[in-house]
């Protein structure tokens, strides 16, 4: 694999004695795996010590007398890898270059970053291990640019980061949806309901796909492929059977049907160049679709929001697992010097990729890809 090295400042790292470990973005379950398996790995291995940044960026931007740096030992993770959430804390808006800040009634936004080097340098940080998705991988590409060697860990439950087989986080989301949507078929079945099944992964498919899959769907909306609204009532009308003619829908938050848009909640925030921003929260798309099939079909159509559920609770043993391998190996890439690059699970293995290979490429499915295929062949109506 090709080592491509960035543009950047002299970094400043010699030898490493202490490293900083962030958790960034939305939480995604496996976290507090991969901050056991870190900081196991770099006392044990190396004899490093390791302190962790709360909320995101925010420690490091927060004056060190807050106490935002906090010290991370064994003592402190043991046991905590079973548990969803992170116990760094998540944020989403901590941004150093476009910092928020509440001003009356409006929100400006503040280039922090230089406080931040600062505080780097203070607290005495040879390395950093940021985890997170799309947005913190392009941050933890600034900060090596910046000359901070950095290593990324992919984190998110939309399974859309590039330069990776799987996040971790995925497979416990799929866990929550399949369950959702293997309830919705006994209920839908007694009232002979269709069952409308939004589940989160912003522009992507891949928890809609497989929990559709795993859940046996008729109908599976994703947003790779914009749907045609006939072939959906189409599908729906032909299910009725001699017992039940009920139907379960599952619709990605981000799908939309062809010609139209996708459901947006709330706008994206300020946006910065070079870095993946604070984006538009979706929602609405199964209300959305409830609205174009109403009157269409006899049916009463109900929409479930499986929302967070699909974040919370322990990980998966899979997601475990996948959460220590990466911590481990993250480590052992900043003993290597391997900065301004990201562990990666190349099926079977763990690798490691230039982080200017994952900013601003989002894995998508691939509409006319194998897993698409199979659904098709279990007669799952892709929409289009
Ligand atoms: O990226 C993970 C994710 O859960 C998306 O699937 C979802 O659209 C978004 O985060 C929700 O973010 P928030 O918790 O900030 O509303």
């Amino acid at each position: 694999m090709a080592r491509k090295t960035p543009a950047r400042k002299k970094s400043r790292s010699k030898k490493v004695r202490r490293i900083c470990i962030m958790t960034g973005g939305g939480d995604a379950p496996g976290l507090n795996a991969v901050i056991h398996a870190v900081v196991n790995r770099a006392t044990r291995t190396y004899g490093w010590e390791v302190v962790g940044s709360e909320d995101g960026f925010e420690g490091l931007i927060q004056a060190p007398r807050n106490g935002k740096v906090v010290p991370l030992d064994r003592q402190r993770v043991k046991g905590i890898a079973m548990q969803g959430g992170s116990i760094l804390g998540c944020s989403n808006v901590a941004n150093p270059w476009a910092y928020p800040k509440k001003h009356k009634d409006c929100t400006r936004y503040f280039d922090m970053h230089r406080t931040m080097l600062k505080h780097i340098e203070h607290h005495g940080i040879d390395a950093m291990i940021m985890v997170g998705g799309d947005g913190s991988m392009s941050m933890a590409q600034k900060l090596w640019e910046l000359g901070v060697p950095t290593v990324g860990v992919p984190k998110t439950i939309d399974n859309d980061l590039a330069g990776t087989d799987r996040t971790f986080g995925f497979d416990t989301a799929l866990h929550h949806a399949t369950w959702a949507i293997d309830a919705l078929h006994t209920t839908a079945h007694a009232h002979d309901r269709v069952m409308i099944a939004e589940v989160m992964g912003r522009h992507a498919g891949w928890i809609a796909l497989h929990a559709g899959i795993a859940g046996g769907a008729d109908i599976v909306l994703i947003p790779e492929i914009p749907y045609d609204v006939k072939r959906v009532i189409r599908k729906i009308r032909s299910l009725g059977g001699r017992w039940s003619s009920y139907g379960l829908i599952v619709c990605a938050e981000g799908a939309y049907p062809g010609g139209g848009r996708i459901s947006v909640k709330r706008k994206a925030g300020k946006q910065v160049e070079g870095l993946v921003g604070h984006q538009a929260k979706l929602g609405g798309a199964g209300e959305h679709l409830r609205s174009l099939l109403a009157g269409k079909i006899p049916h009463d159509v109900r929409v479930t929001v499986l929302g967070h559920i699909q974040r919370g609770g322990s990980p998966t043993p899979f997601d475990r697992i996948l959460a220590a391998r990466f911590g481990s190996a993250a480590v052992d890439l900043v003993a290597r010097s391997g900065f301004g690059r990201m562990v990666s699970l190349r099926t079977p293995h763990i690798v490691d990729v230039s982080l200017s290979e994952v900013v601003g490429q989002p894995h998508n499915v691939d509409p006319t890809g194998e897993i698409v295929e199979v659904a098709r062949s279990l007669g799952v109506e892709m929409g289009a």
